[in-house]
């Protein structure tokens, strides 16, 4: 006669509950092992002064969409350190007027490279002659947009127009940027590579497809080049940050799950030499944590659809008024 499932449990019920001990035990030290690093990574580490030496690894860095933002706080950050910066955004009077703040605060030299990556057709080459000679340690890849609320794919308005801007500005710009100085760090045997992902590259995002998909790539791209370059002496970190207070997220206000530009990038640079994926600020990194067990894909598909709607209406709103 066949056997019940409660025969069968009987019979293994010690097996069963050795194999629950053995589970709860690996939940338990997997939970630990990522407590402890984060401690490390963002107090330990960096009290104990053993977060990157940038001036080491060459006398320039290079930040891409440095006006504004995180990348404007990594420009600031990094001149602190003494070391010159090549400045890269689209407009050229608020890159003169950046590099004139970080020379006469910090007395470093920068260069200033009026760039557009919406355009992959002639910009890396001007990018690369504005370079040529300079010993560059260390490139930010930071340039990025999303789109202004979130939307399904098929309602974007004039959506091819945006996907490849997108493409170009989120993907394009960190591979091309990367190719044009990464060969020159590996022959020098040092280098840093920091590429600005998104908490939105942790699981797939409706109504922020493009976006999410986007970031992923970076995410992959950077992981799978530190492995390949990092026995050459040169670290290729990814940052995944969640919501920082930016023109790109549209929070003015700042609290603490939303960090102002200049907390989230000291936080995050403090992280590089100790960890090459991070989310860059320790506060991010619980959420992304929490986030991972409890949201899932139909979550965040549920409340951007809110977010949308309050767009939408917003928008209806203003165009009333106009
Ligand atoms: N803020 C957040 O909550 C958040 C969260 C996760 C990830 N991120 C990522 O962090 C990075 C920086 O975002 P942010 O919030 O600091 O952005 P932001 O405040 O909007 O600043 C963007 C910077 O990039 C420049 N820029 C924009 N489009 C450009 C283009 N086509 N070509 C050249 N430069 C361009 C802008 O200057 P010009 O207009 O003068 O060119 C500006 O300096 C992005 O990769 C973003 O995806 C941000």
């Amino acid at each position: 006669m066949a056997a019940t499932l409660a025969d069968l449990y009987n019979d293994n019920s010690s097996k069963l509950a050795a194999f629950g001990l053995v589970a709860s035990a690996y939940v338990l030290c997997k939970f630990m092992w990522t407590v402890g690093r984060g401690i490390a990574t963002y107090f330990v580490g960096p009290a104990l002064g053993l977060s990157a030496d940038l001036k080491k690894a060459g006398a320039w860095a290079v930040v891409t969409g440095c006006t504004d933002g995180i990348g404007k706080a990594y420009a600031f950050q990094i001149a602190k350190k003494g070391v010159n910066v090549v400045l890269i955004s689209r407009t050229q009077s608020k890159l003169d007027e950046l590099a004139k703040e970080i020379e006469t605060k910090y007395q470093v030299q920068t260069c200033t490279i009026a760039a557009d990556f919406t355009d992959c057709s002639k910009i890396y080459d001007k990018i690369r002659d504005a370079i040529k000679g300079l010993e560059i340690g260390t490139l930010v890849n930071n340039v990025g947009m999303a789109l202004p609320y979130p939307e399904y794919f098929v309602e974007l308005p004039d959506r091819d127009q945006i996907l490849q801007n997108m493409i170009h500005v989120n993907m394009s710009s960190v591979t091309m940027m990367t190719s044009l100085i990464l060969p020159d760090m590996v022959q020098r045997r040092r280098g840093y590579v920091i590429n600005i992902a998104s908490g939105a590259a942790e699981q797939p995002l409706p109504l922020f497809n493009i976006y999410s998909a986007t970031k992923i790539y970076v995410d992959y791209l950077s992981k799978s080049l530190h492995e390949e370059v990092h026995g050459k002496g040169v670290t290729v970190q990814v940052v995944r940050p969640n919501f920082v207070a930016t023109k790109l997220s549209g929070i003015r206000k700042t609290n603490l799950i939303t960090p102002s530009p200049n907390t989230f990038v000291s936080s995050a640079l403090a992280t590089l030499g100790l960890s090459t994926s991070t989310n860059g600020y320790w506060i991010h990194a619980v959420q992304s944590y929490v986030v991972s067990w409890v949201v899932s894909m139909k979550a965040a598909h549920f409340l951007f659809l809110r977010i949308r709607k309050a767009a939408l209406k917003r928008i209806a709103r203003k165009n009333k008024g106009n």
